[in-house]
């Protein structure tokens, strides 16, 4: 099956550089399913530009006095169809706990957003084995009340800490064990099977070969996405 292409351009770009890289994409992600997740700023621009979008954050709280936050209900009335929620960046640098981010992907869920919930273990956990007890609490703690029809929105974004932006990356069959691991602890606990994507350091050079695995859905990639070219060559691999 053709996978998921989300592109995580995280905190990268001014508005310029934003107009150019449109540009430069030439209408190509437009008709594709391919997600974009641009910094907040600048997702009525994508939206105005009929691109598939995601958020990189939400607010856990309905609309009010939350300065500075955006809140679900804001960003669907947008277009916006993905909320990135539990990314390890948010979790290290904005102290985002698996209570924090239940509460955000229970709120996205009830705004009709489509979930990108992202999952993984640090380096130190992995040389420990300890891997599957992190993925398992981090999947049972930010998935706890919610129900199986809303589950069916929640996506997991396996993305092993040590791996992003490091260009390190698993060995297809770690990820392919992991993927097992995370799918079968959630149709255990949930009675879900999640798509699962795959994420840290793909780019445009390795993305063939994890194109190779059955087991996930997709990809969440971050460096790469900056880059055009490298984006243009990711999406014939994921389309093909
Ligand atoms: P990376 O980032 O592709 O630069 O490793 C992935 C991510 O953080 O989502």
């Amino acid at each position: 099956m053709k996978k998921i292409l989300a592109l995580n351009l995280k905190m990268n770009f001014d508005y310029k550089d934003i107009k150019n890289y449109v540009v430069a994409l030439n209408d190509n992600l437009k008709a594709s399913d391919i997600i974009v997740l641009p910094p907040m700023l600048f997702l009525p621009y994508f939206i105005s530009q009929n691109y598939k979008i995601g958020a990189q954050n939400i607010s856990e709280f309905d609309n009010g006095a939350y300065t500075g936050e955006v809140s679900c209900s804001q960003l669907k009335s947008i277009g916006v169809a993905y909320a990135l929620i539990g990314h390890s960046e948010r979790r290290q640098y904005q102290c985002e706990n698996d209570d924090k981010i239940n509460s955000k992907i229970k709120k996205a869920l009830e705004n009709g957003l489509k979930v990108i919930f992202c999952i993984g273990e640090t380096k130190e956990e992995r040389e420990m084995l300890k891997t599957s007890k992190v993925l398992k609490k981090e999947i049972v703690d930010g998935l706890k009340g919610i129900d199986e029809n809303n589950l069916k929105n929640v996506i997991i974004a396996y993305e092993p800490i040590w791996s992003i932006g490091t260009g390190i990356i698993p060995t297809n069959k770690d990820i392919v064990d992991t993927t097992k691991f995370i799918i079968d602890t959630a149709v255990k606990v949930f009675n879900y099977k999640p798509k699962v994507l795959y994420g840290g350091s793909v780019n445009e050079k390795n993305i063939a070969e994890l194109n190779k695995i059955n087991e996930i859905s997709g990809f969440l990639v971050g460096g790469a996405s900056l880059d055009v070219k490298k984006v243009l060559k990711m999406k014939e691999v994921v389309e093909k």
